[in-house]
């Protein structure tokens, strides 16, 4: 019977592997899906696996997989590198024999919960881990290349990890910018007729108009260098849409102002500012995502005016991320208990496999006894007696079917 000991997990991560090296070793047939199939087919049959997944992101690589119970069971991660990536350079190959981590056993399913949970990852608490694993798998299966095992340890490990981040903080507090700047506009609880001032349509302001239109805003103005991208992101709004040399003379006043764009000069300076603003006393929101700064800081200073910076974000969202890290022990007692659960789950799901055939050969015991060895004894029996044999013969099957999977799994839980 197999043992949770054939889980195993070859990686490389962000933790130890600078980003650019951990790209060398991402295969390159994720371009195409046939042709990826074929060399996750090829490298499971090269390395004895039995069941594989194979996952790549921005930050790491990782095949999880089942081994064979062959020869000595062992995984050998020098064979595995050279093997699997050939083509490369000594000098690459060094990196991953450096660096790859290795994990078994219950330590192989702790990690696959902890990359879930996002405990593993470059901001912890960031759920688009989740949601890129259970894609993966599922591509993995549709490939063919996963099966009961994988699909057990992928079942726990999504409950563990939506476990992690229902009940703990770890993925509190946004830490992206955008979030944040509209975390802390919300903060000024502006009226639902506020009027918003867009610099720039680019990426930036599209995530920016995006949060607006979900918290109901409606009054929006895009200026941006030139016009087609701004009236495609202002028409999101059914907002208007200018170019930039328009900022000076807009007179129809603003609440509110994003400017994110790539210039490296100032956009917004004290001069169209004071030009904008024609006089109005009410008090204004400035925020500045660009990098370099697109707004002029010192506005704040000469006008009613609250100036926030991608500076003041980003240190922000370091505060959140060790708010989020303070979170890391609780998730880990998390999935500690579903490791725990997984491993009973685990063996219980063998037994059943091991016992799938008991039914079938109990039938076929009853069915020989009653054609064959007891016959001519039955043939001489009345009606009613062959009635009432043939009810105690199917209530012994029934008994004698649960009892073997009932003894091993009282067995299993004193074990
Ligand atoms: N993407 C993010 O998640 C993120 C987060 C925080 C901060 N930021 C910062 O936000 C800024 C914009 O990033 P993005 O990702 O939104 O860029 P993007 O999608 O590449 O868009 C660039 C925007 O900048 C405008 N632009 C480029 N050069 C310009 C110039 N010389 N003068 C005036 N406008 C110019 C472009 O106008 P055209 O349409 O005319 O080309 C476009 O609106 C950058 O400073 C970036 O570092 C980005």
């Amino acid at each position: 019977m197999d043992t949770i000991y054939s889980y195993k997990i070859f990686t490389l991560t962000h933790k130890n592997t600078h980003l650019n090296d951990i790209g060398h070793f991402v295969l390159s047939e994720n371009d195409s899906d046939a042709a990826l199939k074929e060399r996750l087919l090829e490298i499971k049959e090269q390395m004895g696996m039995r069941e594989l997944m194979y996952l790549a992101t921005c930050n790491r690589i990782m095949f999880f997989f089942t081994s064979d119970d062959n020869a000595d069971g062992q995984f050998y991660p020098s064979k595995f590198i050279n093997s699997v990536y050939a083509q490369l350079s000594a000098d690459v190959l060094q990196i991953a024999h450096d660096n790859a981590l290795i994990f078994e056993g219950r330590e192989a399913i702790s990690h696959l919960f902890e990359v879930a949970a996002s405990m593993d990852s470059m901001v912890v608490g960031e759920r688009e881990i989740l949601r890129q694993l259970r894609d993966t798998y599922e591509k993995n299966n549709e490939m063919g290349h996963t099966g009961d095992a994988i699909r057990l340890a992928m079942r726990f490990c999504v409950e563990a990890a939506k476990k992690v981040y229902s009940s703990t903080k770890i993925g509190e507090k946004p830490v992206a910018e955008v979030s944040l700047s509209i975390q802390k506009m919300l903060e000024k609880q502006l009226s639902a007729d506020a009027r918003f001032l867009l610099i720039g349509a680019g990426q930036t302001n599209r995530l920016v108009i995006k949060f607006l239109q979900k918290h109901g805003y409606k009054n929006i103005a895009v200026f941006n260098r030139s016009l087609k991208p701004a009236e495609k992101l202002a028409s999101i709004l059914g907002g208007d849409a200018y170019t930039l040399d328009l900022l000076p003379s807009f007179d129809k006043g603003f609440d509110v102002i994003f400017a994110a764009t790539a210039s490296t000069e100032l956009i917004l300076t004290k001069e169209i500012y004071k030009s904008m603003n024609k006089g109005d006393g009410s008090k204004k929101l400035l925020i500045d995502l660009s990098i370099p700064a697109n707004i002029d800081s010192t506005i704040a200073e000469d006008f009613d005016a609250d100036y926030i910076s991608i500076e003041n974000l980003k240190k922000l969202a370091q505060e959140n991320i060790g708010f989020r890290e303070l979170e890391l022990g609780k998730a880990q007692e998390i999935v500690n208990e579903y490791v725990e659960t997984f491993d009973t789950a685990y063996k219980e799901r063998q037994i059943e496999i091991a016992m799938r055939d008991v039914p079938e050969q109990i039938k076929a015991i009853r069915a020989h006894a009653l054609n064959n060895v007891f016959k001519n004894e039955i043939s001489e029996l009345d009606e009613q007696q062959r009635e009432l044999f043939d009810r105690v013969l199917a209530y012994m099957e029934k008994r004698c079917i649960a009892i073997p999977i009932q003894v091993a799994k009282e067995k299993l839980a004193h074990s």
